[in-house]
């Protein structure tokens, strides 16, 4: 990091209202195609290098006292791109999990995925797992990496373990659904942030993301750091979250 934007960040993080972190915060994270493509790169290129960035911006949230964390790194609509691109993204997801292993938990960060586990490869779960049990007593940050993650797919898949459980309409309430997504325990999304300038939430997070506060910027997604995360959080506490009150009421 230059030094302008080495003071830049440390004014931010002096400014920061530790009272007003967001407890959870969403990343999708675009852009690597693009950022790729300006540097005459493979997209498969982009992606690693969008791999690399998530370590120093996991370990900075968990620093900064961020409760929860959720990436976007494959959405069920993603398999529709060209087989070797999905099957590249696969490899890069798994050796993400392999390679950060020892570093996440020596951070006290907790691992886990969220997404629709039965059509992932084996492999992937097998070793997601092992983190996640490696992990689970960690008193850090949790890290929801979303693969084969969709926000309609986590509610079809919530309302059918509702009918097999034998739920009856009039037990239907929204903390009952809340208590079958993925990851019941994980709270609402307090913060989304999309990089590459596309305004879209691409079908991340429907349910906990409904009152979430949404932040765009252009940057693409291997040129997001910690500085970009500072600016997005800053933005976060300059905003008023009404939950549908009047200003007075707050
Ligand atoms: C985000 O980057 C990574 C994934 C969706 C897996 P993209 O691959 O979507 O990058 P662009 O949008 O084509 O630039
Ligand atoms: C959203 O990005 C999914 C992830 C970042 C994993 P996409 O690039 O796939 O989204 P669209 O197609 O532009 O909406
Ligand atoms: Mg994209």
């Amino acid at each position: 990091m230059d030094t302008n934007r080495e003071k830049l960040k440390n004014e931010l993080l002096d400014r920061l209202d530790q009272e007003n972190m967001p407890a959870h915060i969403g990343i999708i994270m675009d852009g690597n195609g693009r950022w790729a493509k300006s540097r005459g790169k493979t997209r498969i290129h982009g992606h690693q290098e969008g791999a690399r960035r998530v370590k120093g911006v996991v370990r900075f949230a968990n620093d900064i006292g961020v409760r929860h964390i959720s990436l976007y790194a494959f959405s069920v609509e993603n398999w529709a791109r060209p087989s070797f691109e999905v099957s590249a993204l696969m490899r890069l997801i798994r050796a993400y999990i392999i390679r950060e292993r020892n570093a996440l938990h020596a951070e006290g960060v907790k691992f886990r995925l969220l997404g629709r586990m039965e059509e992932l490869a084996p492999e992937i779960i097998k070793q997601a797992n092992i983190s996640t049990e490696l992990m689970k007593n960690n008193p850090g940050l949790s890290l929801n990496l979303c693969i084969n993650y969709g926000g309609r797919a986590e509610i079809v898949d919530a309302v059918k373990k509702i009918i097999a459980a034998g739920h009856k309409p009039q037990d239907i309430s929204e903390e009952l659904i809340s208590s079958y997504l993925y990851c019941p325990e994980l709270p609402d999304v307090d913060l989304m942030i999309r990089t590459s300038g596309e305004m879209r939430t691409s079908n991340f997070h429907l349910w906990r993301g409904a009152y979430a506060e949404l932040y765009f910027t252009p940057v693409l997604w291997p040129d997001f750091d910690e500085l970009e995360l500072l600016k997005a959080i800053e933005t976060y506490q300059n905003r008023e979250r009404r939950f549908g009150k009047i200003s007075e009421q707050l």
